[in-house]
């Protein structure tokens, strides 16, 4: 497929194809329904008002999406883009008859490429993505490019926490229970091993800070959620 460029993308791409139909159920069950509070706090981040147009890059199922769509209301516009067509179906499925559909448009498209000009959007969102991507501030830089003067580019996503106590109780669930949890729903081992891997690999959340001001986001600064197991990292153009 040509949207893929390297191993990381092919081995992210066969991750997610194997893992749409569950994506959703082991997302709210793994994350004790959380995931739905950090969405729309990371949603709210963007500025995005009634009749704006917002991107959500790495879209997945829709949805922050959906919570973008919330902000946007009828008159705006949102845009999912995600280089898996299994987890782009979902999305769809999902929005079919819903009164966001018509606000949505949901693409096939490889976050390092977008097909849209400079300036595009209001804002630009990322969720729990750029720890899938193999060029971070590559990928920032493309969101910040399809963004206007003065928009914003907010990425939700895993973190280091750091709290003693906390921290140990947190990654003995991660590393041991998540995988277990993930095989159990999909049928299959590799695909949840690759969670805890990807964070292992992913920078801590103030590295990231610094990989927003490199990619020429202003303002770069995050906020840590639920004792620092997530952030919402803000730039703007
Ligand atoms: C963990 S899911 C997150 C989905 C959604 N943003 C959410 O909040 O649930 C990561 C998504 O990123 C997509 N993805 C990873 N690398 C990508 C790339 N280079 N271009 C486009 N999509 C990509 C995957 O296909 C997958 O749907």
């Amino acid at each position: 497929m040509s949207v893929l460029s390297n191993d990381k993308e092919k081995y992210v791409h066969g991750v997610f194809t194997a893992i749409a139909h569950r994506y959703d159920l082991l997302n709210t069950l793994l994350s004790l329904n959380l995931d739905r509070y950090w969405r729309r706090y990371a949603a709210v981040r963007t500025g995005l008002g009634k009749g704006g147009r917002a991107l959500d890059a790495c879209c997945g199922t829709g949805m922050l999406t959906l919570e973008l769509a919330k902000l946007a209301g009828s008159a705006g516009k949102v845009v999912g883009a995600d280089f898996c067509r299994p987890m782009l179906d979902r999305a769809a499925a999902k929005l079919a008859g819903t009164a966001y559909q018509p606000v949505v448009e949901l693409v096939e498209a490889n976050v390092l490429s977008l097909p849209y000009a400079d300036d595009s959007f209001d804002c630009a969102t990322i969720g729990f993505a750029l720890r899938n991507v193999p060029d971070i501030t590559a990928t920032l830089a493309e969101l910040r490019r399809v963004v206007r003067p003065g928009g914003r580019v907010v990425s939700l996503d895993l973190a280091k926490p750091e709290t003693p106590g906390f921290k140990q109780l947190y990654y003995l669930y991660f590393e041991r229970l998540v995988p277990l949890v993930g095989k159990l729903g999909v049928g299959a081992d590799g695909p949840y091993r690759w969670l805890p891997e990807s964070l292992r690999q992913f920078p801590h959340q103030a590295d990231i800070r610094e990989m927003f001001a490199a990619a020429g986001l202003n303002q770069a600064a995050y906020q840590e959620l639920t004792g620092g197991i997530v952030a919402v990292h803000v730039g703007v153009k």
